[in-house]
């Protein structure tokens, strides 16, 4: 039988990858709970991180430098002040986390172990175990968590839909429903909260390859736009160059650090074929190296990773992970190429906040991929996305408790079960999301045009009144729109965005762009019109 859950806070963090648990240490002691849809470590794509931190902690390196090649990366949108502020805090984050036990890797004279990836002008990805440096941290504050008493967490709940009060600049949050998969029959209301913090991931499941989760649907971006929040930059969606092509789900990663070895990238006959379309060849920004592999895909020339001369026999000590997904899928990756293709990674676009976190909703938080601060612009440099998770929910941590410690009291939140108003049919759950996925991979994947962008409105449309009210149908389908609209007016080509009907860089539209959904909602209702506002980057939009 399924027991009432019970919180011990007002503040509820929703998400417990690295940016909700680093939240909650942040606000320690006082009372959060944390609402996880899985067992916590797994569901989140933090512990798949592989890389590393990105931090100018290494003595060729400053934070400006490491602003600039953000900046340089993010092809023209990157809100330069928060480029500073995060690339300036992450020295700070680092200690923070060497106090958590995590076992950063470090070299004879006992300096950080910093690997060199794409669009980095220094060796600055601080490295953890190896290539298991996201299973490493997420292992370190896992055990901190269990170990904090202000910290409850609810294990196996997902959030559906936040709960507001108020109309506009009155808007504010008051609770959550949430549901388990155990018990269609029921939803959980959570009630009596003073702050809610989204920290649910990416969109890598709306797609049919990807490197994320099963778990990362957009939900939070959904629900935050449900609540009234502002989404920006939509469109920008990261594919992985290097997922490994063996047809997993989700799809294995080769990470980054092996190109920054020198390993090489080549067709099915060999030929190294991105030394002909940019300088920096396989160190090329992220995006350029996605295409590139896509159009050898699509050309039918095959594309692997090939780490046979630059690794080879050391693979499996440096880069254990790696290895093991090679050899499972009969691989073996120290003496043949690695079979790969472009897969979604991460999401740039999210709930717009400010420099703490705080979204225009009274009493919202977004902290992590879910949120889109400015960082990363068209195109995320390589591992700064756990870099801006800890710098962000230290922040936003910071932020909360100020807010409860200036004008409310703490007090406790109650969560209540109600008879689900919706019975899932999981046959159709499961088929609608496998359309979804079906129609972003080839019509908002990584080359995009005018017409296939409005066959996957048309679809996604489909597939919401499909669903017939099933929660889950319904955020996948919101967030979806979401890219698949951003993607259709932004009507030329910039880092992660690439249309075929606009494949060059305008640039009148160096902005970020943002989105409501209720602004979606009116377009439909009057059929015409441009509903976005727009920003400049670097306008002053954050504080
Ligand atoms: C990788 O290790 O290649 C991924 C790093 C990242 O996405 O930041």
């Amino acid at each position: 039988m399924t027991t009432t859950p019970k919180t011990t806070a007002n503040v509820v963090i929703v998400g417990a990858g690295l940016a909700g648990l680093f939240t909650a240490l942040k606000l320690s002691p006082q009372p959060v709970t944390v609402v996880s849809g899985a067992a916590l470590g797994e569901g989140a794509s933090s512990a798949w991180a592989q890389g590393g931190i990105a931090a100018a902690v290494g003595n060729d390196d400053t934070p400006d430098a490491h602003a600039n090649d953000t900046i340089a990366a993010g092809a023209g949108i990157v809100d330069e002040g928060v480029a500073r502020l995060i690339a300036g805090d992450a020295r700070q984050r680092i200690d923070d986390l060497l106090a958590y036990d995590v076992p950063f890797d470090r070299d004879q004279d006992g300096r950080y172990v910093l690997s060199r990836e794409a669009a980095h002008s220094v060796k600055r990805v601080v490295r953890v175990q190896g290539d298991r440096a996201g299973h490493a941290i997420m292992s370190a504050l896992i055990a901190t968590v269990r170990a904090t008493p202000s910290i409850t967490i609810l294990e196996g709940y997902e959030a559906q839909e936040l709960i507001t009060s108020g109309d506009g600049p009155q808007q504010r949050v008051t609770g959550l429903y949430l549901a388990r998969a155990d018990d269609a029959a029921a939803r959980y209301k959570v009630t009596d909260l003073s702050s809610a913090v989204l920290a649910t991931g990416g969109i890598g499941a709306l797609y049919r390859l990807t490197t994320n989760p099963s778990h990362a649907r957009g939900d939070g971006l959904a629900i935050g736009a449900r609540a009234g929040a502002i989404v920006s930059d939509a469109e920008f969606v990261q594919f992985h160059p290097t997922a490994i092509d063996v047809e997993q789900d989700p799809a294995p990663l080769a990470t980054e650090a092996l190109r920054g070895e020198g390993a090489t990238l080549v067709d099915a006959s060999g030929r190294r074929f991105m030394v002909d379309i940019h300088k920096d060849a396989e160190l090329a920004p992220r995006d350029i190296v996605a295409r590139a592999v896509h159009n050898q895909i699509a050309t039918g020339n095959g594309c692997f990773l090939d780490c046979t001369q630059a690794i080879g026999q050391e693979f499996a000590n440096r880069f254990p992970t790696v290895y093991r997904r090679c050899m499972e899928a009969g691989i073996d990756p120290s003496i043949e190429p690695i079979p790969v293709a472009p897969a979604e990674h991460y999401h740039m676009g999210g709930l717009r906040t400010d420099a703490s976190g705080r979204t225009n909703v009274d009493g919202l938080w977004a902290v992590g991929e879910v949120a889109a601060t400015g960082l990363h612009g068209a195109n995320r440099l390589a591992s700064n996305s756990l870099l801006e998770a800890v710098v962000m929910a230290a922040r936003a941590a910071d932020d909360i408790a100020k807010t409860v410690s200036s004008d409310t009291q703490p007090t406790t939140g109650t969560v209540s079960r109600e008879r689900s108003t919706h019975l899932p049919d999981f046959g159709a759950r499961a088929a609608g999301l496998a359309m979804i996925r079906e129609t972003m991979s080839s019509n908002a994947g990584v080359e995009r045009d005018d017409a296939r962008l409005r066959q996957a409105l048309a679809t996604l449309k489909d597939i919401a009144e499909a669903g017939h009210g099933d929660p889950v149908i319904e955020n996948a389908t919101i967030a979806a729109r979401f890219i698949v609209e951003a993607a259709l007016r932004r009507r030329e080509s910039r880092g992660g965005h690439a249309r075929t009907d606009y494949p060059d860089t305008d640039p009148e539209q160096a902005r970020s762009r943002t989105m409501t959904l209720a602004g979606l909602t009116l377009r439909d209702s009057l059929a015409s019109g441009e509903l976005f506002s727009e920003i400049t980057a670097g306008g002053g939009t954050l504080h």
